[in-house]
């Protein structure tokens, strides 16, 4: 940690690398944890005390004492999942109303949204994108289409017009798509989602642009959380099958306000396979009995939806564009305990497309390749119980040292289980 730099941890793969965990590992040596894009897609676990928990929209950092943590302008906030969210967290006896900030130029996002989220996937028929359905992408597309509502309206005398307004145009909108189930009762969740608004009113809204420039100023050390991953990035991400925000490192200076001189260290985060939920191309994905049993033991079922991750091998062709365009500093292996079972382990190192070999990740994110597998032999040793790299059986620390070698980046944190203990710092 350099002072008056903001370090960022952010997923390299397809979302659900384990952003939570390491948040919450890393927290203690921070005090402020900042949201910077994303929405409740996002689902982060944390398992601590034999307990564990999922957050959306409230920052990893939430549960360490001391830590202040904000919500920042990049992020879309439905205020009915946050105030849920902050109510479980309180049921924790932790005081959350000391340790929150909310941007005012976050933006909200409406019922309306979900419900063109609905629509639009339904209309997709079999090339949906597969989204949450939390409205992400309509309320992105109201941001950037100059049309959204921000936190910070809530406190303007004519919030109901403003919504009322946006309500109506996106209803014509709405109009527009062929017959679609409604996966919620509207009248319902807008009854809840103007109570939420309310509720929300109890803690600061803030200009935290100034605020995170004015504490980086004053030496405080702050961790930037990355949701979804880089492989969903809308510039960079297998397009359109994406999310609707920039997932990247960039995406810190925009949606925190943070100047990139001020970027610290770039923590990024991978599994020691892959996963991917929702539809777009995914190289190494496995349809076999490899496939199975890397669900079955790494228990890939969606922290938001409950939907079956889909599972494949590592893939070095596309983690090695997503270091690059992170420039990540340091990287840290997740999972690793969920591969001590198989004989062989295997990595994809180029794809093929035809005749034509690939080592760079392609435009279309590799819809038609097949992946060219470099093989490693398993360590067949439990690794969840070790707690030094010195420990780690050899062939464990070959396939660690690949990856080094591969990405010209160290791997300075690995994981060997959910819970906070079981991580190896190196
Ligand atoms: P995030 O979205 O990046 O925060 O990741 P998720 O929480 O959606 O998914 C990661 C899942 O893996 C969660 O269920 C974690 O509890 C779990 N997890 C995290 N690290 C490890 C690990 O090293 N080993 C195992 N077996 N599970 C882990
Ligand atoms: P965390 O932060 C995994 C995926 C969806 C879909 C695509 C677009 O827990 O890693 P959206 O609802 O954003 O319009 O969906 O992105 N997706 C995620 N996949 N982890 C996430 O978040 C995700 N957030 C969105 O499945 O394919
Ligand atoms: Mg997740």
């Amino acid at each position: 940690m350099e002072k008056n730099k903001l370090d960022v941890v952010l997923g390299l793969q397809w979302g659900d690398e384990g952003k939570g965990k390491v948040v919450d590992v890393l927290t203690p040596s921070y005090k402020v944890v900042a949201r910077f894009q994303g929405g409740p897609n996002a689902g982060h676990s944390l398992v601590f005390d034999g307990d564990s928990f999922v957050l959306h929209t409230v920052p990893s950092g939430i549960f360490r004492e001391g830590t202040v943590n904000v919500i920042g302008n990049g992020v879309v906030i439905d205020p009915v999942i946050l105030l849920d969210e902050i109510s479980q967290i309180e049921a924790r006896g932790v005081d959350v109303s000391k340790k929150l900030l909310i941007s005012k130029r976050a933006h909200l996002i409406m019922p309306t949204h979900r419900a063109l989220d609905a629509a639009s996937e339904s209309a997709m028929g079999k090339s949906k994108i597969g989204s949450t359905l939390k409205g992400i992408g309509p309320a992105y597309a109201d941001k950037t289409g100059r049309n959204g509502l921000r936190v910070g309206d809530l406190l303007q005398d004519n919030f109901s017009d403003l919504y009322e307004a946006r309500k109506q145009r996106h209803q014509q909108l709405l109009q527009q798509y062929p017959p679609f189930e409604l996966p919620f009762s509207f009248e319902e969740y807008e009854k809840q989602w103007f109570q939420a608004v309310e509720a929300l009113k109890r803690f600061p809204f803030i200009d935290s642009e100034v605020y995170m420039n004015q504490i980086l100023d004053a030496g405080t050390p702050i961790l930037a959380e990355g949701a979804q991953g880089s492989l969903l990035d809308i510039d960079f991400g297998t397009y359109p099958y994406v999310t609707s925000s920039n997932t990247l490192s960039a995406g810190v200076c925009t949606g925190l306000g943070i100047a990139p001189s001020r970027v610290g260290k770039v923590y990024g985060i991978f599994k020691a396979y892959c996963t991917r939920v929702g539809s777009g191309p995914f190289p190494t994905e496995l349809f076999d009995e490899d496939g199975e049993k890397l669900r079955a033991i790494g228990h890939e079922y969606g922290a938001t939806t409950g939907r079956p991750r889909r599972t494949g091998w590592l893939d070095m062709v596309a983690l090695k564009y997503t270091v690059m365009m992170n420039g990540v500093t340091d990287l840290i292996m997740m999972k690793s305990d969920v591969l001590d079972g198989f004989d062989t382990i295997k990595v994809a190192v180029a794809y093929k497309e035809g005749d034509r070999v690939m080592e760079s990740f392609p435009y279309d994110g590799g819809k038609n390749v097949t992946p060219v597998y470099k093989e490693f032999p398993g360590w067949k040793t439990p690794l969840s119980g070790l707690r030094r790299y010195e420990d780690f059986p050899e062939a464990f620390k070959k396939y660690i040292a690949y990856i080094e070698a591969e990405t010209g980046v160290r791997i300075k944190i690995v994981s060997v289980g959910p819970d906070r203990e079981a991580t190896v710092v190196r």
